[in-house]
């Protein structure tokens, strides 16, 4: 089913995701160079909030209820108002925030837009690599850098023993420890295992080309919807396992050739794992 959204309104909202995302991630990467503060810890100790993470949500929320007051937002460090309109945003205000504590390049600002549970516009902003990641649904995925603004295309096909996969790891020492048990698995059977540190940079980077498959089970909506549909638009398929939907209990995306190999790998480990 093709569904038909009112391009003047995929519009606005793409312009104002670009325009907060790009704001939030000039001020995060001004902040990184004053030094960074961590704020608290979340689930585990590895598990950070820095100040910026807050002021980066902060500014977000403002930028997108001063141009629309009446929509709903989710965001990773809590910001929640129920809309009205039907259209929901969905923050990272740093995805690859221990990235950011080290002063790796790998973090972002990601801004989604949802109408009716569907993302329909993404942006992932990520300033300490110079690039800014773009979709909106229907009119494809693209890479704004130095050297312009480029088309985005998924590797396809690509053999399961060919293929460079990136993943990531929880911050519990449970979810640790049922994801090395995978990984252990994995490796064997492909070119090799990446891990950026940023779930949203790694849905791009497939959107790019740089690597070929990613999965991790755990990630939130926020460090999925805005990566996920730049994914999706580059060609890639994104599913959880068994036909269910992705989501925190699995996302798993790759070029539509390399997608069953892989499912069918991870689908045979989750069982073996219990
Ligand atoms: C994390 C990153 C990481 C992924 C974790 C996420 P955060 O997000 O995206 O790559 O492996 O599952 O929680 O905590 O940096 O926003």
């Amino acid at each position: 089913m093709t569904l038909h959204y009112d391009p003047e309104l995929l519009d606005q909202l793409h312009e104002l995701a670009v325009s907060a995302a790009l704001e939030a991630a000039q001020m995060v990467l001004a902040g990184r160079r004053e030094g960074v503060t961590v704020a608290e810890t979340k689930t585990s100790a590895s598990d950070v909030v820095t100040l910026m993470d807050r002021r980066s949500e902060a500014l977000l929320v403002d930028r997108i209820l001063t141009a629309r007051p009446d929509d709903g937002i989710l965001g990773e460090e809590g910001a929640s108002h129920v809309g009205e309109t039907g259209i929901r945003w969905v923050l990272d205000p740093i995805d690859g925030t221990v990235n950011y504590l080290y002063g790796l390049p790998e973090w972002a600002v990601s801004v989604a837009a949802e109408i009716d549970g569907l993302t329909v516009v993404g942006v992932v902003a990520a300033p300490a690599l110079g690039e800014t990641y773009v979709a909106v649904r229907g009119r494809g995925a693209k890479l704004h850098d130095i050297d312009g603004v480029h088309a985005l295309y998924v590797n396809n096909p690509v053999e399961l023993s060919a293929a460079l996969v990136a993943t990531g790891f929880g911050y519990t020492v449970e979810r640790r420890t049922s994801q090395a048990r995978v990984v252990e698995q994995v490796l064997p059977r492909v070119r090799d295992i990446r891990r950026g540190g940023a779930c949203s940079v790694d849905l791009c980077s497939l959107a790019a080309g740089r690597v070929d498959a990613y999965y991790e089970r755990g990630p939130h909506a926020w460090d999925l919807a805005a990566g996920g549909l730049v994914a999706h638009e580059a060609g890639a398929r994104l599913e959880g396992l068994r036909g269910v939907p992705a989501g925190e209990e699995m996302i798993l995306a790759a070029g539509q050739h390399l997608f069953g190999p892989l499912h069918d790998l991870l689908a045979r480990l989750d069982a073996a794992s219990g």
